[in-house]
């Protein structure tokens, strides 16, 4: 089973932003750490990063008409204003599960609204990089049915 991990704006600078909120774990750490969670549940994550809103889109585009089996996305702050992300998501017909590495609803009121989950299968909030693993298990899930 092959999933697309797509993360948004500035998740490449983890274990460099706000280390007390996201963590200390790098990015390239973090991508290592999903493959290989990945790979114990027989899934191949293919995981992209952009701080590019067209490109994200560009990602999404791409994962269903390569045929994948589903997309797990943490579009970083887009998902709280990004209604072009939003329509992408409702353009393919997959599972996509929306992640989000912190507990978004203790932090600041813009954070507490996510318009890219509306066109999502599902939500994983504040379990920290854990949250993707549990994505993967979750689109797997959805297939499995
Ligand atoms: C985030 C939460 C967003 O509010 C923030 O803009 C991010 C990361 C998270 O994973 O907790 O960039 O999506």
């Amino acid at each position: 089973m092959k999933i697309m991990v797509i993360n948004g704006a500035n998740l490449n600078f983890l274990g460099i932003r706000e280390k007390n909120i996201y963590g200390k774990k790098g990015f390239k750490d973090v991508v290592e750490y999903i493959k290989y969670e990945a790979n114990k549940i027989d899934v191949t994550a293919d995981c992209r990063q952009s701080n590019i809103e067209g490109e994200i889109i560009n990602f999404i585009q791409e994962a269903y008409l390569n045929n994948y089996d589903g997309i797990v996305i943490n579009p970083g702050a887009y998902t709280h204003y990004s209604y072009a992300i939003m329509d992408a998501i409702k353009s393919v017909e997959m599972p996509v599960i929306e992640v989000h590495i912190s507990n978004v609803h203790k932090r600041e009121e813009f954070r507490h609204t996510s318009v890219t989950v509306a066109a999502c299968s599902g939500q994983i909030v504040g379990l920290g990089i854990y949250g993707y693993v549990l994505a993967l298990m979750a689109v797997k899930n959805i297939k499995e049915q």
